[in-house]
């Protein structure tokens, strides 16, 4: 099963992912992930990329379906995929369609999270995660159990992004309005679009995309 989880910065998409891999092996490619990386090794896709992110502008769609494709291609064809930011524009979803049919799979699901923006910013400013083992966490919503301690590893240096600021996170969201939005009409015509309230708990939130995936 391949699916693709939609929604502004905050609504959820990372930590949707983590769980469905988690509780179904399926395999999350998150191209901000992707991208972090990139920009951690120094590589010519990381440097190209590094201001436009922390302008919270969209890096160019060449360079994402690029990475897309290599991904897909090292997981091999019996993982089911999680697009988790990806595709962000009308020319990435053209992409992704070619990318997938190229390797024999196909779309099946696409899940919006449907959240209220106002409440997102918190969301993001006071998201954290641990340093070892990416583990996501949040100020209010999601501490460790044991303060200062990853629950996943035992780890205790944690981080935070460096584009989850108030200004940067609007852009982010601006960049989603204009661009990401407008491209839910495309999978609608072909009716495998489920809208889940992303402003639910998140094992409520969790339960309603396990119950899609079931359909
Ligand atoms: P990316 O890394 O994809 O960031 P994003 O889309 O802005 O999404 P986020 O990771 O901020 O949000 P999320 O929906 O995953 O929320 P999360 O689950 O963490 O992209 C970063 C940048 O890379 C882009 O700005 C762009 O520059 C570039 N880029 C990436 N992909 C690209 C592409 N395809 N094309 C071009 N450029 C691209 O949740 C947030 C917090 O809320 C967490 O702390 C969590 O604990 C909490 N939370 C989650 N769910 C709930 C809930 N139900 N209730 C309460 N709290 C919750």
């Amino acid at each position: 099963m391949n699916i693709i989880l939609l929604g502004p910065p905050g609504a959820g998409k990372g930590t949707q992912a983590q769980r469905l891999v988690e509780k179904l092996g399926m395999r999350q490619l998150s191209t901000g992930d992707m991208l972090r990386a990139a920009v951690k090794a120094g590589t010519p896709t990381g440097l190209a990329a590094k201001a436009v992110m922390e302008r919270g502008e969209l890096v160019s769609d060449e360079i994402v379906s690029a990475l897309i494709g290599d991904e897909l291609d090292a997981m091999g064809i019996e993982s089911g995929a999680i697009f988790d930011g990806y595709p962000r524009t009308e020319a990435q979803a053209v992409s992704l369609e070619a990318i997938l049919e190229e390797r024999g799979r196909k779309l099946d699901h696409v899940i919006e999270l449907d959240v209220n923006e106002n409440a997102l910013v918190d969301r993001v400013t006071g998201r954290f995660t641990c340093a070892t083992c990416g583990a996501g966490y949040h100020d209010k919503y999601q501490q460790p159990r044991v303060p200062g301690t990853c629950d996943k590893c035992g780890g205790t240096e944690f981080k935070r992004r460096p584009d989850d600021n108030a200004e940067t996170v609007r852009t982010r969201m601006a960049e989603y309005r204009a661009k990401t939005a407008p491209i839910l009409p495309f999978y609608e015509a072909r009716g495998i679009v489920s809208k889940v309230d992303g402003m639910a708990d998140m094992n409520h939130v969790t339960a309603a995309i396990e119950d899609i995936l079931a359909s």
